[in-house]
């Protein structure tokens, strides 16, 4: 019935028997229209040369990136009405043009075939008891998708440029003859990046895949021939299934996507190498990576490209050569400063000074640019074609490169700073700090009201202004560091009238002078007891820093050691109770309406009087949240992050909710969620996996919900608790936690139930935290349910014996919506 779109303009003569499936421009259908298959033309309006037309899958109803896989890639069709997708009596699909055949698959003997495009955007060809004959799934494009697996005989090739599917220069693949791991390279020969080897369900370099809330992951007999990686969408109880995909990139990178309905754009989710400057040869021979979207690369200076038209239409791989082609021994050198690159033949050869140097390369027409190291006294001269450049790194050749140009002697030659600044540009995004391209995840909501504008900046009400050089005296030039946050770092001062201030300086802000002032202004009339007050701000050039009053006695994270100092039980419930209405504030009270988005202990801080302060609030608004911080807390503490944040949906206060649930176990509990566990030592019986992570809550969950709360409670504390208190937060935690945000008590209620005004049901126990101890990404301890005493791990003396890695694998139910409502009642 999926066939049903037949179109018989033309009756073609190539072979009686097969059936036509598409023509023109007839689609085939997945059943619920999510993909089509259809013969498309990629370059918007009309192309150099003849239209070019693929047989593709393509997502439906989603802008660029939704092209999925490409069957003809490198045999175009000149025209879509002439095209045609045929299967063959004998099971072979041919596409042709005419009577040009330009690409088949299958050539199956197989006899009464189905062609099917299914819901994953698999196309099937199906015998008639439902066996698969072939699938489009075991001969991808560039894009992995849910449900597709990756083996040694299928690698992702990346299209050549945005608008041209033809096989570019990068594929991903898995690495040959070892299968253990996969590696992008460069002209199916030089690596440039790699997932590092399997081990413990992740791979090394990919840290993120800790976090299994969305995805599962299998690699099935790794390290063999037979390796099979694949992965497939976890649907958790906040009904995620938006579309996802990784995709290599046409400049090398391998992207995650996954489709944000909210905002209606894809978002990237990950991607590697995090910079599209480490990618080997993006740039060519003498051509210098911008990190820039808009032109990601330029020629040295002296040189141009040599492919004008690619080099237009993103395609640089071929990279640039002298303005005026030969040598001549009149030409000079360009410092490019210390930059490191690639590739290149070096001759060595001692030398007296740098001048002696060049004169030996200039008398060598196959000489294109040298370094000098003065303390060796050796001379690199570079031949051939240099091309990656980058910022020096520890690895790199060392010293200034000077590259051969035409004409005119070294002095005049002045420095390229344009170059350069591409130089460093690229060099910042490798070390990962911005990711350009990552796009906001969250939409900024609009703030700053009520405020006049007044010569086009916005005042600032009951907030100091200090001037840089002010900050820089009062913390003695940032020398006194006393934290460091997703935001920026933060540094002791002493201000002129002797008080003690927390100046915190913002790394990449995001916004200009006035939507900074804006914003602080908005943070700055926000004040409530249980929240760390702004008493000033600096905003000069590209300064921004926030002056806060200091907290005596630190953030709460450093009472959660076990060799660190403790709280006692009273201070503990104070801290649980004054958070929460310090956040209940900002999601509820205030005008604006603010989410948090950090809740953890490192931004909870105990003045004086040991009362909570919530700091950071607001900033996710200042800076503009991204995704690179959402990775960022996710590297580290991941387990504070709500699902439903990393699954894409628009985050509510709901995911501040369940920050804190989180930071309420590690509370009672006196210690971190996540814990490395200690490789060699850990106990000994049972089994503990050797620089492992053990992972608290889904146990302290289990013990909760099971009416072992002593068992949570932290062992310094010893007997010396309310046992009723510690029920209530204990189970407001749990509360917290839930995977369905809906069924999360709201800030202001947990408020109610820790202070004992409303009575607190025994909640269900978190079925996501349950997969994960389960599941094949983490290995953890086993919590099974209504048992109370776990099977993989107990605690004695706060220390905690971990399950071996267990493969019991996830089952889809697990997740089935749970129809379970808090039970409160008011007295
Ligand atoms: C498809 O092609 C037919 C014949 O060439 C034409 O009449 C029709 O308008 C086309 N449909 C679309 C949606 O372009
Ligand atoms: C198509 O959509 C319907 C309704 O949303 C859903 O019940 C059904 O499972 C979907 N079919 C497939 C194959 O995904
Ligand atoms: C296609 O092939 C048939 C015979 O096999 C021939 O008669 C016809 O001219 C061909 N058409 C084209 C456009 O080449
Ligand atoms: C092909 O399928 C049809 C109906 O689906 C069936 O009647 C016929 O016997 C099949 N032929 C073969 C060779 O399996
Ligand atoms: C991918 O591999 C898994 C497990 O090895 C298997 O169950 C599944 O059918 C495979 N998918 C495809 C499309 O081949
Ligand atoms: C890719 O490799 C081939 C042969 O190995 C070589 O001829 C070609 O120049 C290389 N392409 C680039 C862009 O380096
Ligand atoms: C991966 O494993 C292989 C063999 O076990 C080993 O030789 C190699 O060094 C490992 N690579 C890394 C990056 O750990
Ligand atoms: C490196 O450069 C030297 C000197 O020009 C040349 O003789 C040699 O063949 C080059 N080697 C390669 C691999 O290009
Ligand atoms: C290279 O990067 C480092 C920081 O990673 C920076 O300090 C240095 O100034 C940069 N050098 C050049 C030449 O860009």
């Amino acid at each position: 019935m999926f066939l049903s779109f037949l179109f018989f303009i033309l009756i073609l003569n190539t072979s009686s028997s097969a059936t036509i499936i598409l023509q023109g421009n007839n689609t085939l259908q997945s059943p619920n229209n999510t993909f089509q298959l259809g013969f498309f033309n990629f370059f918007p309006g009309p192309g150099p040369g003849p239209p070019k037309f693929y047989l593709a899958i393509r997502r439906t109803s989603l802008p660029y990136p939704n092209t999925v896989w490409v069957a003809n890639r490198l045999h175009p069709s000149a025209s879509q009405t002439a095209s045609s997708l045929k299967l063959t009596a004998t099971g072979q699909l041919l596409l042709t043009h005419f009577n040009t055949t330009l690409w088949t698959a299958a050539a199956a003997t197989t006899t009464n075939l189905t062609l099917r495009l299914l819901e994953s955007g698999n196309l099937v060809l199906l015998t008639s008891d439902g066996g698969v004959s072939w699938q489009s799934f075991d001969s991808p494009s560039d894009t992995w998708l849910p449900g597709m697996n990756l083996t040694r005989f299928n690698s992702l090739v990346s299209w050549r440029t945005d608008t041209d599917p033809s096989p570019g220069l990068y594929s991903l693949r898995l690495k040959p003859s070892f299968y253990g791991e996969f590696e992008l390279v460069f002209n199916d020969t030089v690596s440039y990046w790699s997932t590092g080897n399997w081990s413990n369900g992740i791979f090394a370099n990919v840290p993120e895949m800790t976090v299994p809330y969305i995805y599962a992951f299998h690699f099935a007999a790794p390290f063999s021939p037979a390796a099979t990686f694949g992965f497939s969408e976890r649907v958790i109880a906040t009904g995620f299934g938006a579309p996802t995909m990784f995709r290599v990139e046409p400049f090398g990178q391998v992207k995650q996507y996954s489709w944000n309905s909210q905002s209606g754009s894809w978002e990237h989710f990950w991607s590697k190498p995090e910079s599209p400057c480490q990618v080997r040869g993006l740039c060519g021979g003498f051509g210098v990576c911008t990190g820039e979207t808009s032109k990601l690369c330029e020629c040295v200076s002296g040189f141009k490209p040599l492919d004008n038209h690619g080099w237009g239409s993103g395609e640089y791989s071929q990279g640039c050569h002298r303005v005026e082609a030969g040598c001549d021994t009149g030409d000079g050198f360009k410092d490019l400063g210390a930059v490191k690159f690639g590739f290149g033949n070096v001759s060595l050869v001692k030398g007296k000074s740098r001048s002696s140097c060049e004169r030996e390369c200039l008398g060598d027409c196959g000489c294109v640019g040298l370094s000098f190291d003065e303390q060796s006294g050796l001379c690199k001269n570079f031949y051939g074609s240099l091309s990656d450049f980058q910022n020096l790194t520890a690895d790199g050749e060392s010293g200034i490169l000077y590259v051969r140009v035409p004409g005119g002697g070294s002095g005049k030659k002045g420095f390229d700073w344009k170059v350069l600044s591409g130089v460093v540009i690229g060099s910042v995004a490798v070390l990962g700090v911005v990711v350009v391209t990552l796009l906001v995840m969250v939409k900024r909501r609009g703030g700053r009201k009520g405020l006049e504008e007044e010569d086009g900046f916005v005042p600032v009400l009951n907030l100091r202004v200090f001037s840089y050089k002010e900050l820089q005296l009062a913390t003695r030039g940032f020398s006194e560091k006393i934290g460091h946050g997703g935001f920026g770092t933060v540094f002791q001062g002493e201000l002129s009238d002797a008080s003690i201030v927390a100046v915190k300086r913002l790394e990449r802000p995001g916004s200009g002078e006035k939507e900074f002032r804006a914003e602080v202004s908005t943070i700055g009339n926000i004040q409530h007891v249980n929240l760390v007050r702004l008493r000033g701000f600096c905003s000069e050039n590209s300064h921004r820093l926030l002056v806060y009053e200091y907290m005596q006695n630190g953030a709460l994270s450093v009472y959660l050691r076990k060799e660190g100092p403790s709280l006692s039980w009273d201070v503990r419930f104070r801290v649980a109770v004054g958070t929460a209405k310090g956040i209940a504030y900002l999601h509820e009270e205030c005008r604006c309406c603010i989410i948090h988005c950090d809740i953890k202990p490192e931004n909870i801080l105990l003045d004086a009087d040991f009362t909570a302060k919530v700091s950071d609030f607001g900033l996710a608004k200042l800076i503009g949240r991204d995704f690179s911080r959402v990775l960022a807390t996710m590297r580290g503490t991941w387990g504070y992050v709500a699902p439903e944040w990393i699954s894409g949906v628009a985050i509510t206060t709901k995911a501040d909710v369940y920050s804190y649930g989180m930071t309420m176990l590690e509370l009672i509990g006196g210690r971190r969620n996540v814990e490395t566990l200690p490789s060699a030592s850990g106990g000994g019986e049972g089994g503990t996996e050797s620089g492992g992570k053990w992972f608290f809550p889904p146990w302290a969950a289990q013990q909760i919900v099971d009416g072992n709360v002593g068992e949570v409670i932290d062992k310094r504390l010893g007997d010396v608790y309310n046992v009723e208190e510690a029920r209530r937060v204990a189970l407001v935690a749990v509360w917290c936690i839930q995977d369905d945000e809906a069924m999360r008590p709201t800030m202001g209620m947990v408020v109610k139930m820790l202070e004992g005004l409303v009575d607190v049901s025994v909640p269900p126990p978190p079925q996501l935290l349950q997969a994960l101890v389960t599941g094949d990404s983490f290995h953890g301890v086993k919590a099974n349910s209504g048992n109370g005493v776990s099977t993989g791990g107990s605690l004695s003396d706060g220390n905690l014996e971990v399950s071996t890695a267990d493969t019991e694998s996830y089952t889809g139910n697990v997740f089935s919506p749970l129809d379970v409502n808090v039970n409160v009642s008011v007295r």
